[in-house]
């Protein structure tokens, strides 16, 4: 890198990427400069969550991570959890229990519910309120995005699930 900045590649949601990035940039505003809608950034400081996308299948708050790092990296975001039209459980999840009002922490939360149902399929309420600490919503929807992990949770618990 230089101070123009450098040329990284990564994989987005399963398709190449290769863009400029100059040496400031976070990850958040050049997911956001290719198009993608879903990681928001809000506080800017790594303390809400709202941005939240997964690197090498660790969740990473994309205001704060240093976007020339995320060269060679797998990247997902809310926007690769859905396959075409059928949303992912997590995202049915959240539609079916009204986890949300103006939807714009869901993105943030949908990720990191996804992480903990992959890590702890059956979470108990503290596990679920422990791995979503980190994530914050102001229209404080919090007990119906706790009734949405845990519909996901049963559900893949269920025979013939
Ligand atoms: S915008 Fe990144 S943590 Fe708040
Ligand atoms: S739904 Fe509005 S901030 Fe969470």
């Amino acid at each position: 890198m230089d101070a123009q900045g450098s040329l990284i590649s990564f994989t987005l949601n399963g398709q190449p990427v290769r863009t400029h990035v100059a040496p400031h940039q976070s990850l958040i505003e050049v997911l956001q400069g290719l198009g993608l809608q879903g990681p928001r950034e809000s506080c800017g400081q790594g303390l809400c969550g709202c941005c939240t996308v997964s690197v090498d299948d660790k969740m990473v708050s994309s205001c704060l991570y240093i976007a020339a790092l995320a060269d060679g990296t797998q990247i997902k975001t809310v926007e690769g959890l859905a396959s075409g039209e059928q949303l992912s459980d997590v995202q049915q999840a959240f539609v079916e229990c009204g986890a949300f009002q103006c939807g714009f922490c869901t993105s943030g939360f949908v990720m990191m519910a996804t992480d903990l149902l992959e890590r702890c399929p059956k979470p108990s309420e503290e596990q679920i309120r422990d791995h979503l600490s980190g994530n914050l919503c102001r229209c404080a929807t919090y007990p119906e995005i706790f009734k949405a992990v845990k519909l996901v949770a049963s559900k893949r618990g269920a025979p013939g699930a």
